[in-house]
């Protein structure tokens, strides 16, 4: 999982120059935020910020519930600091910036998994919120079985579950999980059997809120009746929209918040591949539907037209994107991720894009046109994956 996987750039021969040019306006608000934090991340005693997200004085300003829990309206995923999945694993002391960075600008919302690494990433996370600990939501996941370091299939059997968490609670350098995720369904285990053991961590103060990944609505649904779930996290994009309707009406009804990984495509809506982009054998770009030689090409229209609506409303294509999947329900939290903090700064640039409803409608109309390829079927929302 942690191999170095030397990935190269892609050619981005056809880099729009427009998506870059109002940069500047749509992060000037999390740039002011920095004199605000005064936070003291040098010192072996880190005081405690003097703002909390949605306070007075927030960089961010506010906040969106997932079920019952406060976060900023974005995320951080961490997963590709370590994970090998985009780039090569990067060092605790280049990313802890990266994740100090966040904070500072108001992020709150922190995502992990054991499976990220495996184990280095919270890891990482854990040091790097380890000074501002009550300050911050951090999400992470079980749902595999590990032999030397690799995972070697999935296990959420309740005494497996138990064993991960305590291992979670070390390496994250806590007492708690503020949000415990099944990453992916173990078929030899009923989920009343994984919600109720999470019930029981929740009741023991090892958890606070419990989260599902990539769930059918009615393995949600039976889930919920167990353990209330506070959120499910699973692909959402402007490529993949297969959750929308029966997965996030299903979220809607029961209150549960919704979490898109991968909401900006892996950097494809972030402007950083074309259709001259190539990756190398062993590089897991490779493998992803969406970026093979015939969906690159098909897609570019997606692009145009990202690109195209990001100069009307003054932003960059990520912000675009991730300023759509706030725009579609108050209970979505993108949780774009990063290695790098202009990124980071680009993407909190979004809470500025704001569509009103016949903007959505139009822009529905035009995306709706286009073919694309690569795209997880619809099926793919109503199935355990
Ligand atoms: N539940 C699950 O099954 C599951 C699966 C996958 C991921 N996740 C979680 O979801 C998080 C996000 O998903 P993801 O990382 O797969 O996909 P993503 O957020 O769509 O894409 C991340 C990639 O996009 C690039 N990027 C981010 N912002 C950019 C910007 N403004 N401009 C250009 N490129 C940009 C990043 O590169 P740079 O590093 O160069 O910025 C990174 O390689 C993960 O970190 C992880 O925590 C969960």
């Amino acid at each position: 999982m942690s191999k170095d996987k030397n990935l190269p750039d892609s050619s981005n021969k056809h880099t729009s120059t427009i998506n870059r040019r109002n940069f500047l306006g749509k992060t000037a608000m999390a740039g002011a935020g920095l004199t605000l934090a005064s936070l003291a991340w040098g010192s072996s005693k880190v005081q405690a910020k003097d703002y909390s997200v949605g306070q007075k004085g927030s960089p961010i300003g506010e906040t969106r519930k997932l079920g019952s829990l406060e976060v900023s309206p974005i995320g951080l995923g961490c997963m590709s600091m370590s994970s090998g999945s985009y780039n090569p694993p990067r060092s605790k002391e280049d990313m802890i910036p990266v994740i100090r960075g966040a904070v500072d600008r108001g992020v709150t919302f922190f995502d992990t998994a054991e499976y990220y690494g495996p184990f280095t990433n919270e890891e990482l996370v854990g040091e790097a919120l380890a000074p501002v600990r009550d300050d911050v939501v951090i999400a992470t996941k079980f749902g595999f079985e590990f032999e030397n370091d690799q995972p070697v299939g999935r296990n959420s059997r309740p005494e497996h579950i138990r064993q991960a968490v305590e291992g979670m609670l070390q390496r994250l350098q806590t007492d708690r999980i503020d949000l415990l995720y099944c990453h992916r369904i173990d078929p030899e285990v009923p989920i009343e059997d994984v919600a109720g053991t999470v019930s029981e961590l929740i009741e023991e103060g090892k958890a606070r809120h419990f989260g599902l990944s990539e769930t059918s609505p009615e393995t949600t649904r039976r889930a919920h009746t167990e353990q209330p779930v506070t959120a499910l996290q699973t692909e959402y994009s402007l490529i993949q929209r297969f959750p929308e309707n029966q997965v996030l009406d299903t979220c809607e009804e029961l209150g549960i918040g919704f979490v898109p990984w991968g909401p900006v495509c892996r950097g494809f809506l972030g402007d950083k591949f074309n259709e001259y982009s190539l990756f190398s054998e062993d590089c897991r770009l490779d493998a992803v539907e969406y970026f093979t030689p015939e969906a690159l090409e098909a897609n570019m229209a997606l692009l145009d037209l990202v690109r195209k609506w990001s100069v009307r409303k003054d932003a960059t294509p990520a912000q675009l994107a991730l300023g759509w999947l706030m725009a579609q329900k108050p209970f979505i939290v993108p949780i774009p991720g990063t290695t790098k903090l202009h990124h980071l700064e680009e993407n909190l640039g979004a809470l500025e894009v704001k569509f009103t409803a016949e903007e959505l409608e139009e822009f529905r109309k035009d995306f709706s046109d286009i073919e694309l390829v690569g795209v997880r079927s619809f099926d793919s929302a109503l199935t355990d994956k």
